[in-house]
């Protein structure tokens, strides 16, 4: 997830430069590991971009600064997925001839090949970004030939992948060209005055509230105060509403959203679908690793610890060999002395500066000749730099304290070397490695479907459950991971108690606790715990446990023990099971953020929590 910004404008009475600098500002929540703007004068490119957050970059550079008779620009905020953040990373990327500027918000994911393409006809890269082609793939298509904008239009053509992209060119002063293809984009006009693209609506708030919304396979040429749609694919013109936003800017950034968290919980299906996207060769290069190593252990803290707890479940069916899960803080304790050769640390971090994790593994990469395999969000962060090998995990940044999409793309990740594992190891028919991938493409359809009807159900288990301080999550086999992470969610939004457990283990000792109405959440999908389940919902109710459990649609034997049950709409399948820690998860995460409303707490700013913990 990247933020771009464009303007094109006939006024005089405005400094573009800082009209610009505002814009990206407002979607820097969308990235900020660099920044990058581009200004069009008396046919030539000024270019100003730098590696860090725009405010550290414009007491550098001032990206402002850009020539006074400009009338087009663009801008760039980076998250980074391909290259680490560095200057020559930033946004925007020019062609050969250094006219032709662009910058991209997306995936491409055949970029290797067009590169290597590229390469071949003697074009140069300055920088390691899949973005970098699309500028020479248009240089080429200009250079046979077509016009700029079928130009655009026919590079387009030639990638594949997810795109939002502003393009300018140094001799067409009058033009922007942008395109859309599941990344966002959004036009805002002052009619005859100035048109402004957008990755999101707050960016050009303050300054219209006219905008039209651009939807796949589209592309608009922008010129001062006047837009022009088509579709991509027939190149043919096409009409779009101009729509009025009502919404204030702080309502806007959140896309609507009253805050992040809900944000966040609703973007899990897209990240999913980029999370899908890991390239298969690295899935293969983690999955063969870890079929030779002799010692498996898998590393992290909070929720990233329940995503390896899960991720260990399923790593673990297919890979035959027992892998030990240790929190980071713990890990030199526990393996100091015991530490062999030939094994492998599988390490878990969302930003990748938590600096127990980052300890954790910089011990033991001295310690023995180790290799550590991490899985984070963040392209370059801290714990890519003492690790072998690296997979991200493409959920975009995470503004929300309590992480909700980068967990589901954790867990998945873990389930993408497992399914690479079995199919390496061919211990299961390609029947059956075809329907785990057909469950795994399908999961973002299911949360989306779940989070359409769900929502009141949730609110009135909240609204049932208000007064509680005292909950139980509990499960068993994967479904354990998911109770511990669920219950994390309320404990630390909510402010309430939760003992995420064992339902096996919870007899043992938790049980004591149980009175009238004591709310117990069993999380039960129609695995082979199922029936042994049944068994501890019974003990839990017949102690006169308030019973809640997310269960699949077709569920009946639970269903019929409990008080409420939330329905997760997937199949009863072994295949859709083994990645219930995902498909169940965003019920819990709703559970969590509107009991934090309930209780008027702010779910984006939990009490005593920050987002990344850099102290021990
Ligand atoms: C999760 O909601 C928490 N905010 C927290 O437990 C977090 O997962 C933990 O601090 C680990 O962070 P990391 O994944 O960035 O290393």
């Amino acid at each position: 997830m990247c933020g771009i910004f464009g303007i094109i404008t006939n006024q005089d009475n405005i400094s573009l430069g800082k009209v610009v600098l505002e814009g990206i500002k407002r979607l820097e929540y969308r990235g900020y590991d660099s920044c990058g703007i581009v200004a069009l004068s008396n046919s030539e490119l000024h270019v100003k971009k730098d590696s860090g957050k725009i405010d550290e970059i414009q007491k550098k550079i001032n990206l402002a600064d850009i020539p006074n008779n400009s009338k087009l620009a663009l801008a760039h905020t980076r998250w980074a997925t391909h290259g680490a953040p560095t200057r020559k990373n930033s946004h925007p990327h020019l062609d050969c001839s250094n006219k032709i500027a662009v910058v991209h918000n997306g995936i491409i994911e055949n970029f290797l090949e067009l590169r290597k393409m590229l390469t071949e006809k003697g074009h140069l890269f300055e920088s390691d970004t899949d973005t970098e082609v699309i500028p020479h793939l248009i240089e080429i298509k200009m250079k046979e030939g077509l016009n700029f904008k079928d130009s655009v239009v026919e590079a387009l053509k030639l990638l594949t992948g997810a795109y939002a992209v502003a393009v300018c060119h140094a001799d067409y002063p009058d033009s922007i060209i942008v395109a859309r293809k599941e990344s966002p984009l959004v036009i805002g006009i002052i009619e005859g005055k100035s048109t402004y693209c957008a990755s999101d609506i707050p960016a050009f708030l303050p300054l219209t509230r006219k905008c039209y919304i651009m939807d796949d396979d589209e592309l608009a040429i922008l010129k001062a105060g006047e837009v022009e749609f088509f579709d991509l694919i027939s190149n043919e013109r096409i009409e779009k509403e101009l729509r009025t936003i009502e919404w204030s800017i702080d309502a806007a950034e959140k896309g609507g959203y009253e805050h992040f968290m809900l944000k966040e919980i609703y973007e899990e299906p897209i990240a999913i679908r980029n999370t899908l996207k890991i390239s298969e060769e690295l899935l293969r290069v983690f999955a063969n690793i870890l079929l030779s190593a002799e010692n498996i252990y898998i590393t992290a803290a909070g929720t990233s610890y329940h995503a390896a707890l899960a991720g260990k479940f399923i790593i673990s069916k297919f890979l035959g060999k027992h892998i030990q899960d240790i929190e980071c803080s713990e890990l030199e304790t526990q393996l100091k002395g015991n530490l062999q050769k030939n094994s492998v640390i599988i390490a878990i971090s969302q930003s990748g500066e938590t600096i127990d994790i980052i300890e954790a593994i910089k011990w033991a990469k001295k310690a023995k000749s180790v290799k550590i395999l991490t899985i984070t969000n963040v392209v370059g962060s801290s714990i890519t730099r003492s690790s072998d090998h690296v997979i991200v995990t493409n959920a975009g940044p995470e503004i929300g304290v309590a992480a909700t999409k980068t967990y589901s793309t954790q867990v998945l990740t873990l389930a993408l070397i497992a399914v690479s594992i079995a199919k390496i190891r061919k211990i299961i028919s390609d029947e059956e490695i075809i329907k785990y991938y057909e469950a795994l493409t399908g999961i973002p359809n299911i949360i989306e479907k779940f989070l359409e009807k769900n929502v009141d159900l949730i609110k009135y288990i909240v609204n049932n459950l208000e007064k509680n301080m005292n909950y139980f999550f509990l499960a068993r086999g994967i479904s354990i991971a998911t109770a511990k992470e669920g219950g994390l969610k309320l404990k630390e939004v909510a402010c309430r108690f939760i003992e995420g457990y064992s339902a096996a283990s919870a007899k043992h000792g938790p049980i004591s606790l149980v009175r009238e109405g004591f709310p117990i959440i069993f999380i039960a999908p129609p695995d082979e715990t199922y029936n042994r389940l049944v068994g501890n919902v019974m003990e839990f109710k017949s102690r006169g446990g308030r019973i809640i459990s997310v269960v699949v649609e077709s569920d009946e034997k639970i269903t019929k023990l409990s008080d409420i049950t939330i329905r997760i709409p997937q199949p009863a399948d072994k295949y859709y099971n083994l990645f219930s820690p995902i498909t169940f998860m965003p019920a819990l995460q709703l559970l969590a953020y509107y009991s934090a409303l309930a209780h008027d707490l702010d779910p984006d700013k939990p009490l005593n929590l920050s987002k990344t913990v850099t102290v021990h």
